[in-house]
């Protein structure tokens, strides 16, 4: 098993053990701060371009000083330098807002394998339960002030709802909003498959997560003859899908196997979808 690795902005590799945080960094006080997960292949970071798109875009929203882009490649480079190419890497590059009373960022990086347990998920599929979220679907972006779609360190959310899932036995949730919409996983979006057309909630208007992998997917459904579409589904809309997928950077997708209970059939798209996303058939799953 390779160790987990940790490089620092303008530093290069560190030690593992060694800290790359003050006490007081609003990052570990507040959850004030963004970060990507990657997913490394082949030594390098697939999709890496649209995960420093995102980041960008998240940071103008929060305000939050980024360094350049070239510092940022550069520290993604240091950190996967010598990885084996044969090893699914978990790379996570994090910027937060720094000590309290400075404006300098904390810029890092972490890379280390990906877990069984997500290899698992893209080969064998993921059991799922709806949980309410306690908020309209197209409330959040309303607001105004509220920065949305943004991959802020704040998850306690999402760590609640998969300690929720893991007290009721399911790998994973979705959210549903309260006027009954399907919106997102806490660390995936949904896609699904009906008549021809691959589906996946619209993230402008809802405030989730603008998932780089459902994304990716949506681009490329045309080389399967399947039509990209963007739309809020009900739970019925979702019952009634052939197929549905939770999407994400390091599983690529797994799919539903069974929602709130009911067994789902296995869709042979899988494997294919799976292609879509560079993972090869032999390793797909793997
Ligand atoms: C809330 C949420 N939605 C969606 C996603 C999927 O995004 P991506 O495909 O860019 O990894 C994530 C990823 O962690 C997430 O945390």
């Amino acid at each position: 098993m390779e160790a987990t690795r940790v490089a620092v902005a303008g530093r290069g590799l560190v030690p593992a053990g060694e800290p790359v945080l003050r006490g007081d960094d609003r990052g570990v006080l507040h959850g004030d701060g963004l970060f990507e997960t990657l997913h490394l292949r082949d030594g390098r970071p697939w999709l890496r371009d649209a995960h420093l798109a995102r980041l960008r875009a998240g940071a103008v929203a929060v305000d939050l000083p980024l360094p350049p882009r070239a510092v940022l490649v550069e520290l993604l480079d240091a950190v996967s330098a010598g990885w084996p190419a044969s090893t699914e890497g978990a790379l996570r590059l994090v910027c937060t807002r720094g000590p309290e009373g400075g404006d300098a960022p904390t810029v890092y990086a972490t890379l280390g394998e990906v877990p069984a347990a997500t290899r698992r998920a893209r080969r064998d599929g993921v059991t799922v339960a709806t949980l309410p979220l306690g908020v309209a679907a197209r409330s959040r972006p309303e607001l105004g002030w509220l920065p949305t779609g943004v991959k802020s360190t704040s998850y306690a959310l999402s760590t609640a709802a998969r300690r929720w899932a893991a007290r009721a036995g399911v790998d994973d949730v979705l959210w549903v909003s309260t006027d009954g919409y399907v919106l997102e996983g806490p660390t995936a979006n949904v896609v699904w498959l009906r008549d021809g057309t691959l589906s996946t909630v619209p993230a402008a208007e809802t405030g989730i997560l603008p998932g780089v992998t459902a994304h990716h997917l949506l681009e490329r459904a045309a080389e399967l003859g399947l039509t990209p579409a963007e739309h809020l589904p009900t739970l019925a809309d979702l019952a009634a899908a052939e197929a549905i997928w939770l999407t994400s950077s390091l599983r690529g997708l797994a799919e539903i196997r069974t929602l709130d209970g009911t067994p789902r059939p296995r869709s042979p798209l899988t494997p294919h979808l799976l292609t879509l996303l560079g993972f090869p058939h032999s390793t797909g799953g793997r």
